[in-house]
């Protein structure tokens, strides 16, 4: 296991895996992480939708114009939503469960990759939520936030570059 500080310079979003799957236990450890992750006034009122099966999951990568086609080759993928109705955090609590997801699958030597499913769509106007729903038959309530793409990593990626760390968009309020 890395430390969390080259665990967090070592992330980086990955868009090519090979054909292994993700163990039963090592998913069992992603799903963990997110549902220990913290929520708005301790609710956990966010949902997951676990895919496994490549039909769906092909079908899922057509969900949105630009930006999803990489996850037909994902062996995993997972639906992060929320009830935008009864928890008006959900953007918020489904975002640092992803990230936690995130974090854990680095921790296991897994890649992953964010993708971004609200506010986007088709050009024929249904949006990614829609498609999805289609696909999966969710409760409707639920809103999709993104879907994470995970598998074994089969590109190499460089550590993140400490030269590269948009250190002016820190304001610092000193004292004097
Ligand atoms: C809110 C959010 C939305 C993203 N949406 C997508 C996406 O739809 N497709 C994709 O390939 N990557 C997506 N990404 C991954 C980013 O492109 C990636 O994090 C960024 O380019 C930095 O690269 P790194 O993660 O390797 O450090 C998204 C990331 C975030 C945080």
């Amino acid at each position: 296991m890395k430390d969390f500080k080259t665990l967090v310079q070592c992330r980086r979003s990955h868009r090519r895996f090979t054909d292994r799957e993700v163990s039963a236990e090592h998913l069992q450890l992603i799903l963990r992480a997110a549902l220990m992750s913290p929520t708005s006034m301790g609710r956990r009122n966010w949902h997951f939708a676990i895919v496994d099966n490549k039909r769906d999951i092909e079908k899922m990568a057509d969900a949105k114009e630009m930006g999803s086609q990489f996850m037909k080759n994902a062996p995993l993928a997972i639906v992060v939503m929320g009830d935008p109705k009864s928890n008006d955090c959900w953007v918020e609590d489904g975002s640092i469960a992803a990230m936690s997801m995130q974090y854990q699958a680095e921790d296991l030597g897994l890649g992953s990759c964010w993708i971004q499913m609200r506010n986007r769509g088709l050009a024929d106007g249904h949006t990614a939520n829609e498609v999805i729903h289609g696909i999966l038959g969710l409760p409707e309530n639920l809103e999709v936030l993104c879907v994470l793409a995970i598998g074994h990593p089969a590109d190499e990626l460089k550590p993140q570059s400490e030269d590269d760390l948009k250190w002016e968009n820190v304001i610092i309020k000193s004292d004097d």
